[in-house]
């Protein structure tokens, strides 16, 4: 017996030691100069992260499956050599690594993911012997964090750069969602409608009930019109940089014409 802590170091020792390179999660090539876009979009796989998924497909009468864990190990225990995507023939023990996640590579669109393993077993007779690499197509669907993984081709006749093609849905593929109304804007809303019934309502009240006509139909006209001396009072007292003297002449002015202003009644218009 040992404790814990003693434990989890020996085993890490021994691992070193065996030389083995377990390794916990994707690794992106480029040493300490890896790209920062290729570390986001890791970063945003992470809800999938070991997540697993399957495929199967049929050749003549030979059924494979393609195991895939997202930067996870298929085979975790000490025999693992860092798989991230195998094929197994169903029926025997023929298992062949498309890609590993010591060696991962992963680009983006607008509204997709791929990400790449390679490092994969070598072709036995395909490809010049070239290590085999998985590509994964992932998509954006709203509707799943994960899912729909299948096979689209495995590309082997060319003399290098062979690849098996998969592809799976993932609403981490989708673009950020616009932002939807603000508080603020919601505010405004409401108060542009509440000012819409107000001089609607009004106008209908005055209108109808009152009988009022012209500018009078507006609800509390003369509330309004004070309000807007006011304002305009305070505005001028604000803002103006003209001697008060001048300006009192104006104001003067207006005030008459004010006083001056027909009645806008138009009933002696009316042929009755
Ligand atoms: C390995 O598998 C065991 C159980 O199957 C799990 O508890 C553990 O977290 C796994 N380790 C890694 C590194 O995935
Ligand atoms: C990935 O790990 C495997 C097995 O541990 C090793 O043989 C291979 O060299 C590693 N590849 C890279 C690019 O580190
Ligand atoms: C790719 O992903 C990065 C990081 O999430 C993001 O900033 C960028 O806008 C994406 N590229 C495209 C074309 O959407
Ligand atoms: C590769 O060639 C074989 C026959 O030579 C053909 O059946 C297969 O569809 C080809 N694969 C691709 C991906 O072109």
């Amino acid at each position: 017996m040992c404790a814990p802590l003693w434990c989890v170091s020996i085993a890490a020792l021994l691992a070193i030691a065996a030389g083995e390179n377990l390794v916990d999660s994707c690794q992106l090539v480029g040493g300490d100069r890896k790209s920062v876009t290729e570390q986001q979009l890791l970063a945003k796989l992470a809800p999938l992260k070991g997540k697993r998924f399957e495929a199967k497909t049929q050749e003549g009468s030979d059924i494979y499956t393609y195991t895939f864990v997202v930067c996870g190990r298929v085979n975790n225990d000490s025999k693992s050599t860092n798989e991230g995507l195998v094929q197994s023939k169903d029926g025997s023990k023929d298992t062949s690594v498309i890609g590993r996640i010591n060696d991962t590579h992963i680009i983006n669109g607008s509204d997709w993911i791929m990400l790449y393993y390679r490092s994969g077993d070598k072709y036995d007779t395909h490809c010049n012997n070239e290590a085999r690499k998985a590509m994964v197509m992932i998509s954006c669907n709203k509707g799943t964090v994960g899912d729909g993984f299948t096979v689209i081709q495995e590309e082997r006749n060319k003399s290098s750069e062979c690849f098996y093609l998969f592809e799976m849905d993932s609403s981490l593929a989708c673009p950020p969602e616009e932002s939807h109304l603000s508080a603020g804007s919601i505010l405004l809303i409401v108060f542009a409608v509440l000012v819409a019934v107000y001089l609607i309502g009004g106008f209908l009240y005055q209108r109808f009930v009152v009988g009022a006509k012209g500018m009078e139909q507006f609800p509390n006209i003369t509330l309004w019109q004070e309000l807007g001396n006011l304002s305009a009072d305070g505005c001028d007292f604000v803002c103006r940089s003209r001697p008060r003297t001048s300006e009192t002449a104006y104001r003067g002015v207006g005030e008459d014409q004010l006083g001056e202003e027909p009645e806008e009644r138009d009933d002696h218009l009316l042929p009755m």
